[in-house]
């Protein structure tokens, strides 16, 4: 209810950012007339919105879509979600800074995940590639810090209570306004509350498999638009060593949470491919990783 309520909000402040700013493309349809409110009941402020629409209230899933509509309409609202999905990857590289020298002051409440310095900084070191912290694949191995996921606060908090959060203002040594901008917290903020995606009926986290996915269809998407970058086999960039190398194949296999958050949001600080700017659906990117994990490793 929550969260319905805040979409609207966001509806709103769309629509009136693209009256202020004029046409950005071309005009969406109108959507179809909402449903008359009960006689007497003019409906929660509609005043600001276009003249017909007072009155009356679009149900949750007509939300959705419009606002789908207006996502699909508005590259730069989706180019910032990305964003967001690329500095909790790597804010440090995405940002082209340096990370603190000391580790973040939170590291030091765990003592299982015996990283240092810049990984320390990163938001997907603590919080893990499906969002789930000590509740997900962080859960056990080397990267297990004990600490809490973000995808509940996705879902319960508003984007300004997210950036709040992001201020330190739950917790002091939690504060990263000193090294990202406004402008960052803010793209960090709307990826959590516009993108993230629960992973579980996706991955079956025993084997690391994707679970429906269509490996047919994931080759005609990598063919058309990774294979430029990684070959047709995926082993033309090695982000590994000579010795050890490392190819799509590989982080597709070993780490599909991974795996999907890059192949969503980018890789940082890469011209890589977005697949949430290309409009691609999860069922596509979960299509896309089972064509990978056939790739060599
Ligand atoms: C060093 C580990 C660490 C890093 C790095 C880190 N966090 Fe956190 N985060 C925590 C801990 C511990 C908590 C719980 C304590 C608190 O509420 O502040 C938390 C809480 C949160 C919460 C609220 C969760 C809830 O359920 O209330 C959000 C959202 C969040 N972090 C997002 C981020 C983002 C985005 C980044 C990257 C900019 C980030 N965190 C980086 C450790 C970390
Ligand atoms: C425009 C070129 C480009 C395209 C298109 C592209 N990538 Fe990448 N990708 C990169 C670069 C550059 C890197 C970083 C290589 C490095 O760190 O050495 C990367 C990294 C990766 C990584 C590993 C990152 C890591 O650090 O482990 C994966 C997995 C990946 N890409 C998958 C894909 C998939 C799947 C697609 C298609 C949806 C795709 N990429 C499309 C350029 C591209």
């Amino acid at each position: 209810m929550k969260k319905v309520a805040w979409l609207g909000l966001f509806l709103v402040g769309l629509l009136l950012l693209s009256a202020c700013q004029g046409a950005v493309g071309p005009q969406g349809t109108q959507g179809p007339q909402g449903p008359t409110g009960p006689a007497g009941s003019p409906g929660p402020q509609g005043a600001q919105g276009p003249a017909g629409l007072a009155g009356t209230k679009p149900s949750a899933e007509e939300l959705k879509a419009l606002i789908a509509e207006l996502l699909r309409g508005a590259p730069a609202t989706v180019a910032q979600i990305a964003r967001g999905g690329r500095l909790y990857d790597n804010w440090v590289k995405e940002t082209k800074t340096t990370a603190p020298a000391s580790n973040q002051p939170l590291w030091a409440l765990q003592t299982t995940n015996t990283r240092t310095g810049t990984d320390t900084w990163r938001c997907k070191e603590c919080h893990g590639w499906d969002y789930k912290g000590k509740g997900g694949a962080y859960s056990k191995g080397s990267h297990y810090t004990g600490f809490v996921g973000v995808y509940d606060a996705s879902t319960s908090k508003s984007r300004e209570q997210l950036v709040e959060i992001l201020k330190g203002v739950t917790d002091y040594r939690h504060d990263f306004s000193k090294v990202l901008d406004a402008q960052s917290l803010t793209d960090l903020a709307s990826f959590l509350s516009q993108s993230l995606i629960n992973e579980t009926p996706y991955i079956d986290y025993a084997t690391k498999k994707p679970i429906g996915g269509n490996a047919a269809h994931g080759a005609q998407l990598y063919s058309s638009v990774c294979a430029a970058c990684h070959g047709s086999d995926g082993k033309q960039l090695n982000f590994g060593s000579a010795a050890a190398p490392e190819y799509v194949g590989t982080v597709a296999a070993d780490n599909p949470w991974e795996f999907i958050h890059k192949v969503r949001y980018g890789q940082p600080d890469t011209t890589m491919a977005s697949g949430l700017m290309t409009g691609w659906s999860i069922q596509d990117v979960v299509d896309v990783l089972s064509h990978a994990q056939t790739l060599p490793k």
